[in-house]
């Protein structure tokens, strides 16, 4: 077999072409324009890439971006003034403190401060909590694009065989908890799993979150497979690569996502759709599907 590529970058152009017609209907219908505020603190390069992009995506939306450039000798309160500040602005509707923060910062403390409901990335305790118990609220958007790359793939979940590599509170766990809620029967592994292959094997869907790049090798996947594969590793050669095998495992996997171009094109589209729908929120409106 060989697998059907999983276009993340096709799948993200979609659900932002979606938005851009449900931010003008809001618009039209309730005069509410979803606004985020991007918060970056120091000159990370990688951060200010990543802060580029976010605002990029919101113009592209007909978002209304409000961005935010701290020095990086900000103190803990003179950030935790800014979020309360945003807090409190009606125009935003999310708030993304850019990750990591310098050191004299707790970033869990500047977590907690965000107003749950404005908790785009979906990092605070509360949306944790949500997420846990399976009620409404924001979903971490890297997760929340495995989901969204699944579902639009018509990839069935209900009853699945799931096994996710990886146990890390941005990834491995809340996909985990997603996928319940999809009534998969899921499996976390991680560095301790005694028998990796053996688990892997078992899995109808398996996502991959390590970190450790080609750590899934054809011998640990079952022919069928869909494989997700959320890592993103730099090689000395400078060439991006994923967690898996991708040559391999795409001679037995049923589906699978390339690196790059899978679930990294995903997590901006996600963070547009949390945006936009905490401004339904704002509107009164119902949550986009
Ligand atoms: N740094 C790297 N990824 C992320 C993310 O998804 N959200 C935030 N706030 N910071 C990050």
């Amino acid at each position: 077999m060989t697998a059907k590529i999983i276009d993340g970058k096709a799948i993200s152009a979609q659900i932002r072409a979606e938005l851009v017609d449900e931010v003008k209907k809001l618009q039209a219908e309730t005069g509410v324009t979803p606004g985020l505020a991007v918060v970056l603190v120091g000159e990370d390069p990688a951060s200010k890439v990543y802060v580029g992009q976010k605002e990029k995506a919101c113009e592209e939306l007909g978002l209304v971006s409000k961005k935010f450039v701290l020095s990086v000798d900000t103190s803990e309160q003179e950030l935790l003034d800014l979020v309360a500040k945003l807090n409190n602005d009606p125009e935003v509707d999310g708030i993304l403190v850019q990750l990591p923060l310098p050191k004299q910062i707790d970033e869990n403390k500047v977590i907690a401060a965000i107003d749950p409901d404005k908790d785009v990335d979906g990092f605070h305790p509360v949306n944790v909590g949500r997420l846990v118990i399976g009620t409404e609220g924001f979903k971490p958007c890297t997760p929340y694009g495995v989901i969204h790359l699944l579902k639009r793939s018509n990839v069935q979940l209900a009853g699945a065989e799931a096994v996710v590599v990886g146990r890390s509170n941005i990834v491995g766990k809340p996909v985990a908890l997603m996928l319940i809620q999809e009534s998969a029967t899921v499996t976390v592994c991680h560095s301790k799993t005694k028998d990796l292959g053996e688990v892997c094997r078992r899995a109808d869907v398996l996502v991959v979150a390590t970190g450790r790049p080609n750590m899934v090798t054809a011998d640990m996947v079952k022919d069928g497979v869909v494989v997700i594969d959320v890592g993103v590793n730099r090689l000395e050669t400078g060439k991006l690569c994923g967690d898996v095998d991708f040559e391999a495992v795409s001679q037995k996997a049923s589906a699978i996502t390339p690196v790059p171009g899978g679930v990294g094109p995903m997590t901006i589209a996600m963070l547009m759709y949390n945006t936009v729908n905490s401004a339904r929120r704002r509107a009164g409106v119902p949550a986009l599907a």
